[in-house]
């Protein structure tokens, strides 16, 4: 199962094994990582499941689509470079080791 870790604003960190197929956010909702609220259920509609990619997974994970894209522009803390909507980034074997950093606030 790939792994996923999770960097929450105080700074300590969360690795969770992730099950292929479920969602950055839902793999952390199950496990009772806080910070990710994930209001709308992970239908890209609520920008509360905000997180920073790290650098070295940029790339890997890729950038937001277009409705993922106009999402971020709402959110409650501003976005960055590597910005994503964590129910949009479904966990795979080529996503083993991700970091994400959660958003300091999501609502
Ligand atoms: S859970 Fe609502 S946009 Fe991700």
């Amino acid at each position: 199962m790939p792994k996923v870790t999770y960097i929450l604003p105080d700074g300590s960190e969360t690795t969770l094994d992730a099950r292929d197929g479920d969602s950055v956010m839902e793999t952390a909702v199950k496990n009772g990582v806080r910070g990710i609220v994930a209001e709308c259920g992970g239908a890209c509609a609520c920008a509360t499941c905000h997180v920073f990619v790290a650098d070295e997974f940029a790339d890997v994970v890729g950038g937001p689509g277009e409705v993922e894209d106009d999402m971020l522009d709402g959110a409650v803390t501003d976005r960055r470079e590597h910005s994503r909507l964590s129910c949009q980034i479904k966990m795979c074997a080529d996503f083993d080791g991700l970091r994400v950093t959660i958003a300091p606030k999501q609502v």
